[in-house]
Order: structure tokens, then C-alpha cells, then sequence
């Protein structure tokens, strides 16, 4: 019997096409994506109104940060909400606290960055409870990574 029409040979040239087949498509497959790089944790740290205002996600690579109730949070990840384009904007590197409490983000509930912390003193209990609620929202949802103090100068 002929190497050709033996069929024992026929079964070992198929064995031996599928593997070299599987062994060249395999290496000609590119590599795998490179992992997306994680953003580095933040060190918890106090925050003066100016040095928060920095952390206003302006540029795509900032952080956004935002005070709530004395809190800072990391809400970077929301920034469809807190970046320049979206509707919450202007909480962007501020103390949300007054806006949150009385649910309005118009400009004249952030106080001024350069001015002492908003006391929330003047606030009626359903605003309190409002701001409160809010800020267990804060708390469940983003990272923690400050508390706000008082301007230095
Ligand atoms: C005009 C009426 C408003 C509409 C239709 C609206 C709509 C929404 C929607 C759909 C969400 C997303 C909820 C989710 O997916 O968890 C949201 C979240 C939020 N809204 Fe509003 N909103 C309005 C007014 C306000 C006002 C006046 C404030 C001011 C304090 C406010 C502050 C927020 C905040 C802080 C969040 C949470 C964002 C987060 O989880 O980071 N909203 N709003």
C-alpha cells in the first residue's frame, strides 16, 4: 500500500494540520489590551476652600472633589454630573452643603472660596434632614478622602 492511500496517514496529516494550524493562528493573534491604568488611591487629607477649588475636574485627568457636611469626597467617577458640562457643575471643588440642603444648584448657595466655611447654622430642620440624607448618599457612593477646614489666610 502507497504512502498516499493509506488512510492511517491520512488521519496523521489531519491531526498534524489542525495542530500546526492552531499553533500559527494563535501566535498571529495580537496581544491581549494593556490594562487600563487605576487611578491612585487619595491619602485622606484636610482641605481648605481654595486648595479644594482646585480639585473643580476642569480637565479631563483632575480629580473632582466636593465637600458635603464638613466631608470631602472623591466623586470623580460621577463625572457626568459634577464635570463643566454637567448639571451639578457648579459643586465641582466646592462645598455642596447650602445647595443640597435647600435643593438649588444656583451659584449663590456656594460661599465664596476665599470666605470662612459655611456654618449652616441658618438652616430649618428639613433642610438639616435634606443635607443629612445627602450626605449618607455621599457616603455610600464615593470615597471619603478629607474633611474641609477653615482658609489659612
Ligand atoms: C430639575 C429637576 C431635577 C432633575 C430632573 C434631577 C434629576 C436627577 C437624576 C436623574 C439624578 C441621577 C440619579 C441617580 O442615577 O442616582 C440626579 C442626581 C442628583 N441630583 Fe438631581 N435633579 C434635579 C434637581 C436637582 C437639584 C435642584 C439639585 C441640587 C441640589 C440636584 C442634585 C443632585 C445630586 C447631588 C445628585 C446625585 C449625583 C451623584 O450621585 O453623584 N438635583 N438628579
Amino acid at each position: 500500500m502507497s504512502s498516499l492511500t493509506n488512510p492511517v496517514n491520512w488521519v496523521l496529516a489531519a491531526v498534524l494540520g489542525y495542530i500546526s494550524y492552531n499553533y500559527f493562528s494563535a501566535s498571529a493573534a495580537p496581544p491581549p489590551p494593556a490594562p487600563r491604568p487605576r487611578p491612585l488611591a487619595m491619602v485622606f487629607r484636610e482641605y481648605t476652600p481654595k486648595e479644594l477649588a482646585e480639585f473643580d475636574g476642569r480637565t479631563e485627568d483632575t480629580r473632582i472633589l466636593m465637600a458635603v457636611q464638613g466631608k470631602v469626597f472623591d466623586v470623580t467617577r460621577g463625572r457626568n454630573f459634577y464635570g463643566p458640562d454637567g448639571p451639578y457643575g457648579n459643586f465641582a471643588g466646592r462645598d455642596a452643603s447650602r445647595g443640597l440642603a435647600k435643593n438649588s444648584f444656583e451659584k449663590s448657595m456656594l460661599a465664596p472660596i476665599d470666605g470662612p466655611v459655611d456654618k449652616l447654622d441658618n438652616l430649618d430642620d428639613d433642610e438639616k434632614e435634606a443635607l443629612s440624607d445627602w450626605a449618607v448618599h455621599f457616603e455610600g457612593k464615593y470615597q471619603l478622602v478629607g474633611k474641609l477646614i477653615e482658609n489659612k489666610d
